[in-house]
Order: structure tokens, then sequence, then C-alpha cells
């Protein structure tokens, strides 16, 4: 018996892996986080499959249900939004399975990051404008950050940041970033990205907060950076005309002349 953990996308269905569709089609219990998880995904379930919505219930209520298929020697696929190796809790729920003596595996996801910049038609990485991307939230109710990861410390890198969980903390993103990228910097808000009800709002770190509205109070990304204008940056070197490569060797001369992937 084993917990197949499954990264099961930002929203849309068919963003699900094959890897992930084919375990949750091998597993008579499907565990879901109902409050992101689209219910499309379970058609996926063999037909008799125990489905329970994991999003009213605690960590306790989460391990009994596991430790009830134990017992009945029945794999699970248990599901979470988007990936697991971002605020997924998976962390948690994999301690208690190893002090149980519980195998488990894992399957990735595509991000909601991914899902957005996707929604933008955006390269988070422009060269010359920004070449990290920090995934990233601020605290909430329930989570505190540590020390030195604050917005504004990010900030002093220039890099891109995707922003989780704080559409409801705009004053606090703003007011924290603002001195460092300056008002003029583009934001983009990507609202359920790959939903049938995705929402891209455009703006400036000025401009922001009116061009949101009510409607947008949660399941939100926050992007925010240089390369969100999308121009201004430098072409790469990968497909440029003289750069030697070893795909594209410029000269007998080149170290990668003699290179080809059966020698490597
Ligand atoms: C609990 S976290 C889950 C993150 C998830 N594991 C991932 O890989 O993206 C939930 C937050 O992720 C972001 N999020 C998740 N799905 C989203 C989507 N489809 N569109 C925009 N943001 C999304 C929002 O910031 C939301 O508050």
């Amino acid at each position: 018996m084993t917990v197949h953990f499954i990264g099961a996308g930002p929203g849309a269905a068919d963003l699900l892996t094959l890897r992930g569709r084919d375990i949750i089609a091998s597993c008579p219990v499907c565990l879901y986080a109902g409050s992101l998880v689209p219910e499309e995904i379970l058609s996926h379930c063999p037909d008799g499959a125990r489905i329970v919505n994991t999003a009213p219930m605690d960590l306790d209520q989460i391990m009994a249900e596991i430790d009830t298929a134990h017992q009945a020697d029945q794999d699970v696929a248990r599901l979470h939004s988007g990936d697991l190796s971002v605020w997924s809790a998976m962390g948690e729920q994999i301690r208690r399975l190893k002090d149980m003596g519980i195998p488990v595996s894992v399957t990735p996801g595509v991000p909601s990051f991914a899902a957005a910049a996707a929604a933008l038609g955006t390269e988070l990485t422009l060269p010359g404008l920004a070449q990290s991307v920090v995934l990233t939230r601020t605290p909430g109710r329930a989570s505190s950050m540590p020390e030195g990861e604050t917005l504004a410390n990010f900030a002093r890198t220039g890099a891109t940041l995707a922003i989780h969980l704080s559409i409801g903390n705009l004053d606090a993103v703003m007011a924290d970033l603002s001195p460092t990228y300056g008002e003029d910097c583009p934001v983009a808000v990507v609202y359920r990205a790959s939903w049938p009800d995705e929402r891209i709002i455009r703006a400036t770190l000025a401009t922001l907060k009116d061009a949101l509205d009510d409607g947008i109070s949660r399941t939100a990304l926050i992007l925010v950076g240089p390369a969100l204008a999308g121009e201004g940056f430098d072409e790469s070197c990968l497909y440029s005309k003289d750069y030697d490569r070893r795909y594209r060797p410029q000269s007998a001369d080149s170290p990668w002349s003699s290179w080809s992937p059966e020698n490597e």
C-alpha cells in the first residue's frame, strides 16, 4: 500500500500529467483538497472508488482516512493543487506517514505561477531584466514568515516576484515593493489561471489598487518586476548567430567541433 501524492495542476483538468491521471485511475481511494482541485479530475478515479474532499478535515482526520486504507491494503491518491513543492502541506503529511511506516510517491504538477505566466504569454526571466523568479508569499493569519524573507529584501534583488496567497495583503505588498521597484514597475495579477473564469489585470505598482475589483479576493497570483513589461530586454545568446556552442560550433577550432552526443 502506498500514498501517491499528485500535483493536480492549477485548475484546468487537462493540465494534469499523464502519470498523475494513471495513478489516480489505479487507486481505490482518492483524497483531494477540494478548495482548488477541480472535480473534473475525479472522473479518472476507478468505479466504486472512495473519494473524500479533505478541505473541511484536520490533519488527524486525514491520517485516519489513510490509516483505514492502509489496514485494507488500498493505495491512496492524494491530490493537491498545482505542484506539491510549494504550499501543499505535503511535508507534514509525509512526516506522519514515515512515522506510520507507510510508503509514499510524489508526482509533480503544473504550478500556478507557470499557469499564470502562460496566461500572460510572458517569460519571467528576460535577459538583462531578470534572471531569477522568487516564489514567495506574505504573512497570513495562520503563517508567519521566517526573518529575512521579506518582500523588501527580495525586491532588492530585482528578480521577478511571484507572490502567492497575498491578494488580501495588497496594501502591504505595494508599500514594501514601491521604494525599490518604483511606482512605475509593471505588475500583473492573474486570477484563477487556467480556470474558465480566469482573469488578467495588468497595471503598475501605483495603479494596481484601482485596477482591481472586489471580485478578485482569492486564488490570485501577483507577479511583479521589470520582466513583466515584456520589452526592453536583450536577446539570449542561445540562438545568437555568432555564439559558439555545443550544438552549433562556429569553427573547426571550436572546443565543440568534435563533440557529439555519442562521445559525451
Ligand atoms: C495553497 S497555495 C497552493 C500553491 C500550489 N501548490 C502551486 O503549485 O501553485 C494557493 C495559492 O496559490 C495561488 N494559486 C493557486 N492556483 C492558482 C491559479 N489557478 N491561479 C492563480 N493563482 C493560483 C494563489 O496565490 C493561491 O492563494
